[in-house]
């Protein structure tokens, strides 16, 4: 569907859970999630509905996020029958890897085409520090299990931090020399009431650049990030500025939570209800959603938080 500016609507990200086995310092409290009525949230019969009438719709590219995705329990059967739903030409998933030793197989076996995996630092104590209970050891194993269940690419997010990973830069870079995968720096977004983080802390993503004067550009491949490469490397170097240079013209995504709500911005406080409606209404609301996206999403930076009034764990970035 074509938005009202104009932008063809191709790309849903599906927040399946709030919940996450990590806490990272920008995306959400120490405390974990205030529990919602189980009663609230999409079942998975109301997810696979909402793709349906999605698809119909023109959406043809569908994100699974949480949270953290691999900690819901039916995943493996939300992402079989959402690779199933005709028109659906793709199915990928964005998760911080802890559990793909279990699931990767799985994953891979349900159609689930390509992975992203969050990844801020390569130090232990580091990792220990920005996700609050993790292990870097338990990320690898899961990055190892993604490698061989032979995913057709497998991108790392990494969270551009002043101050806290900027000194790392090349050494996560190098890792494209390595291994087949595209290293990606996303740039801070001051969510809701994500951490604290001081002004040091909002790089732009030029600042990457800085560091890698030998990186060439390369096309983009339809995504945010502003693609480049080192020379002989195995992946690209992604950068993706939703401060420095936003990217809202180009914009193709709609956004549905665990509990139901459509988000046309994910830095707006629009939300438009679908749970429990019928799929006819959960179309209309998709065409409503969609006409009325915002043209940007407003000021956003070290001064200026997102509106959109939650969290990332709630929203999936
Ligand atoms: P690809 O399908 O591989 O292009 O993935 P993706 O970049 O769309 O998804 P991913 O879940 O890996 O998101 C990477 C980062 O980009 C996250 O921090 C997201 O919050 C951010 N991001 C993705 N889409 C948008 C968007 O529409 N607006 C803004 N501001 N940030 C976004
Ligand atoms: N700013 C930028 N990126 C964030 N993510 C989570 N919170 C933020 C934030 N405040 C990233 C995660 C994950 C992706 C979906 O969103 O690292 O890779
Ligand atoms: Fe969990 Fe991802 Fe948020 Fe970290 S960024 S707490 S892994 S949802």
């Amino acid at each position: 569907m074509i938005d009202a500016k104009g932008r063809n609507i191709t790309y849903l990200r599906i927040s399946v859970t709030d919940k996450c086995n990590l806490r990272c310092r920008y995306c959400m409290p120490e405390e974990g999630v205030c529990k919602k009525e189980h009663t609230d949230m999409l079942t998975e019969d109301e997810i696979i509905q909402a793709v349906e009438a999605a698809a119909e719709l023109g959406i043809t590219k569908l994100r699974i996020t949480g949270g953290e995705p691999l900690v819901k329990k039916n995943i493996v059967s939300i992402c079989r029958r959402a690779a199933a739903v005709e028109g659906i030409k793709e199915v990928c998933l964005t998760t911080n890897g802890l559990l793909l030793p279990q699931l990767a197989k799985p994953l891979k076996e349900a159609g689930v085409k390509r992975l992203n995996l969050s990844l801020d630092t390569l130090n232990p104590e580091k990792y220990a520090y920005i996700t609050r209970i993790g292990t870097l050891e338990d990320f690898r194993a899961g990055l190892d299990a993604a490698f061989e269940a032979g995913f057709e690419k497998i991108k790392i997010n990494s969270v551009l931090i002043g101050g806290f990973n900027d000194d790392e830069i090349e050494d996560m870079v190098r890792l494209t020399l390595q291994y087949p995968l595209d290293m990606r720096f996303i740039e801070l977004m001051p969510m809701y009431d994500s951490g604290d983080f001081g002004m040091e802390a909002y790089l732009p993503y030029s600042k990457v650049l800085e560091k890698l004067p030998e990186a060439v550009p390369v096309p983009q491949d339809g995504g945010v990030a502003k693609l480049y490469r080192l020379p002989g490397a195995k992946g690209n170097i992604g950068l993706i500025s939703p401060v420095s240079a936003h990217f809202c013209g180009e914009c193709n995504r709609l956004r549905l939570t665990a509990d139901g709500k459509l988000k046309p911005c994910l830095h707006a406080p629009d939300e438009y209800t679908i749970k429990g409606l019928d799929k006819e209404r959960i179309k209309a609301v998709f065409r409503q959603a969609i006409w009325n996206k915002p043209a940007w999403h407003g000021d956003l930076d070290a001064l200026h938080r997102s509106q959109a009034g939650r969290n990332m764990n709630e929203i999936g970035g």
